[in-house]
């Protein structure tokens, strides 16, 4: 069934949230690069992907329904970072808002009687737990180091393994 207007655009809208989310960890990425931090920036390209896979997973869910889907632009991340900490702190606040988001996606899906869309966001709901999960354990890794490089360089070591 083809998603009414509403969810539509509220799909895509999310579709488009998550190419975003994608940019955002690539630039951490990016930064963890130009800290000589390698096992940070690959995990966070592994994230970037994971990211673009949502998209993919919106786009795809629209194109079965033969939903319109709409790429829109996408908003300058930042790049600037002062600490690991901050980066952690910043990635792990951003899943709790998309967390918040896909909450927000799933109530509109509900009161349209969304059933399609019900279950491609049951898939979101748990995804968000992982993701805020994950972030969460980083962060609380580097809170607890404070300012040992020593502790950053082992964490980064160990950061390296993280697998698609
Ligand atoms: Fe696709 Fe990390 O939210």
């Amino acid at each position: 069934m083809v998603p009414n207007k509403k969810m539509e655009e509220m799909l895509n809208k999310q579709l488009n949230s998550e190419f975003y989310n994608s940019h955002l960890y690539l630039a951490m990425a990016a930064w963890f690069e130009g800290q000589n931090l390698p096992g940070f920036a690959s995990w966070m390209e592994i994230q970037a992907e994971e990211e673009r896979k949502h998209a993919l997973k919106i786009y795809n869910h629209l194109k079965e329904r033969r939903g319109n889907i709409k790429i829109s632009q996408v908003p300058l991340p930042p790049s600037e970072y002062k600490s690991a900490l901050e980066v952690f702190q910043a990635a792990y606040d951003h899943e709790v808002s998309v967390s918040r988001e896909i909450n927000n996606l799933m109530e509109a899906a509900l009161a349209e009687k969304d059933y399609a869309a019900v279950q491609l966001l049951n898939w979101f709901v748990n995804e968000q737990v992982e993701e805020e999960a994950q972030t969460d354990a980083v962060l609380q890794q580097l809170k607890m180091i404070g300012e040992s490089r020593g502790s950053l360089m082992y964490i980064d070591r160990h950061m390296a393994k993280r697998k698609e």
